[in-house]
């Protein structure tokens, strides 16, 4: 039998998991690391951790398994996408990682669009300058720490850096290089024109590879020390959406997925390239070479029900712990037994700003309707549901775009939620749908790192013959309630016009 690792980088922890060729997990292992925010709106971790936390979970999956090294055929890797590694001359770290959720780059972001061109920007990139992603990150820097600058030799991924420790090699692949804004997302290649108008030497930058491609293999002195052989191949890997998408199956026309974690994704995956000239979503090169997705991102969506239950549902905590249930059980009872529309209460869920579909670092949540007869019921409701408006607002225009979506699957701790699949169902007015298999992108760069070891022929023939849809949980739309949501929708999307102009306000007191 063959074996195949998925390590993923997340924001939290790096899960790394060793498969068999029929996608059966063997062990997993994880390991926990801090997210540093030296100032208000900054984010930033240690390469060093990463590195630290992949090696011991190689080498615990590895050990736990009891299989031999040269059965582990290849390696692929996953992870939280953005974040600035900066390397000298040695090899060395230079600075912690500006990660994806930092917010510092506005001023950059307006030295990007006036160097390029907001237009230009999106025709080359498929997206405005961006905080988030990596080219505005690399300009602070240069901007405000030359010294670091002037040292770096090698800007990486974070998951690249990892790929770096494993095999020596300084590589990327399109699906995460797609979120530098260094990248040429039509011809899947970096952009002379980009990299010149911003004067970034193009030697800093990694070799792209397609993801499934062969980078390199493991080095000797790694592969003894996390019990790997030397012949095991490291594949490019993908970013955490991009494997998510192979390790849900998106994988061809038609499919896409729903993630709800922190943030909610909503990722469509499409054999052309597909722009929104507006920016609202990301259009990247994906795990499938030749194929892109297009994603919208709600930026709290998760991060709403955590924030509401720690803010002001503190009792449910309380009652979950006197009942011996879950604080989610109760709430999943009180969403359940209030009707649609939370009896007139609307949650905007901008808790951070908002990407998909306002591009607003400005506009804020908003409870609208708040009346005497509203209870905690009601205000849970009105969050889930205002979760599921922003989800929808972005599958919206994925339609807008031409691009259909017959297929939906959910992913991530939301996908756990039945009342919030049959939200999702209803609002979306089509069939929401779970895989059997929950480790969603390791799954999905092991399936890609079978195709760069040769064990599989194609990443979709992968798809087909070892992802599954659990049929018991699928999700159906009831046509009357999809009537219902759509009239406090349409509510919901016009509060945001309403109130535009005053959320610019209110951030210039
Ligand atoms: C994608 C994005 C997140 C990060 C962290 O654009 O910002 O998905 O990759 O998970």
């Amino acid at each position: 039998m063959n074996y195949l690792i998925g390590i993923d980088l997340g924001t939290s922890s790096t899960k790394t998991v060793l498969f068999d060729e029929n996608g059966e997990v063997i062990s997993s292992a994880s390991k926990d690391y801090p997210l540093y925010t030296p100032q208000n709106g900054w984010a930033e971790q240690k390469p060093e951790d990463w590195r630290d936390a992949a090696l011991e979970t190689i080498s615990d999956v590895v050990k736990n398994s009891g299989v031999a090294a040269q059965d582990i055929k290849g390696l692929g890797i996953s992870g939280q996408m953005h974040g600035l590694v900066m390397l000298d001359e040695a090899g060395e770290v230079i600075r912690p990682s500006i990660i994806w959720c930092d917010q510092r780059t506005s001023k950059e972001c307006e030295e990007m669009t006036e160097k390029i061109g907001r237009e230009r920007l999106v025709e080359i990139t498929a997206n405005p300058a961006m905080t988030g992603f990596t080219a505005s990150k690399i300009l602070w820097v240069r901007n405000n720490e030359p010294e670091n600058y002037a040292r770096c030799r090698h800007i990486l991924l974070p998951k690249d850096y990892v790929r770096y420790i494993l095999t020596g090699e300084f590589a990327t692949e399109v699906s995460d290089a797609s979120g530098m804004q260094l990248l040429d997302v039509p011809k899947r290649q970096w952009s002379d024109e980009i990299l010149e108008k911003l004067d970034i030497d193009k030697n800093l930058l990694a070799k792209v590879y397609e993801s499934p491609e062969v980078t390199g293999t493991i080095l000797p002195e790694i592969a003894k020390k996390v019990g790997l052989s030397t012949s095991t191949v490291v594949v490019g890997g993908a970013g955490d959406n991009a494997a998510a998408a192979v390790g849900t199956g998106v994988v061809e026309d038609g499919k896409a997925f729903t993630t709800i974690g922190t943030s909610g994704v909503v990722y469509a995956h499409s054999s052309n390239i597909s722009i929104d000239p507006q920016g609202r979503v990301h259009t990247f090169c994906c795990a499938v070479p030749g194929a892109w997705h297009v994603m919208g991102v709600t930026q709290a969506a998760g991060y709403s029900l955590a924030w509401y239950q720690e803010n002001m549902g503190t009792s449910y905590a309380a009652e979950a712990k006197e009942k011996g249930c879950s604080a989610f059980e109760i709430i999943n009872k009180e969403v359940e037994e209030t009707p649609i529309g939370a009896n007139k209460l609307i949650y905007l869920p901008y808790l951070n700003g908002e990407r998909t579909p306002h591009l607003d670092a400005n506009c804020r949540g908003v409870f609208f309707g708040l009346s005497s007869m509203h209870t905690r019921k009601d205000i849970v409701r009105a969050v889930m549901e205002g979760i599921s408006y922003s989800l929808t607002d972005c599958k919206d225009i994925l339609a807008e775009m031409g691009i259909c979506v017959n297929d939906m699957m959910a992913c991530g701790g939301g996908a756990k939620n039945a009342v919030q699949r049959q939200m999702m169902a209803d609002m979306y007015g089509c069939n929401v749908n779970t895989v059997t298999a929950t480790e969603g992108p390791a799954l999905g760069v092991a399936i890609l790192a079978g195709v760069g070891a040769g064990i599989y022929e194609s990443v979709e023939a992968a798809c087909r013959k070892m992802i599954h849809t659990d049929p018991a949980k699928e999700c159906k739309p009831n046509a009357e309630n999809t009537k219902q949501y759509d009239k406090y929708h349409q509510i919901y999307k016009n509060l945001y016009t309403a109130l535009k102009d005053q959320y610019q306000a209110l951030a210039e007191l």
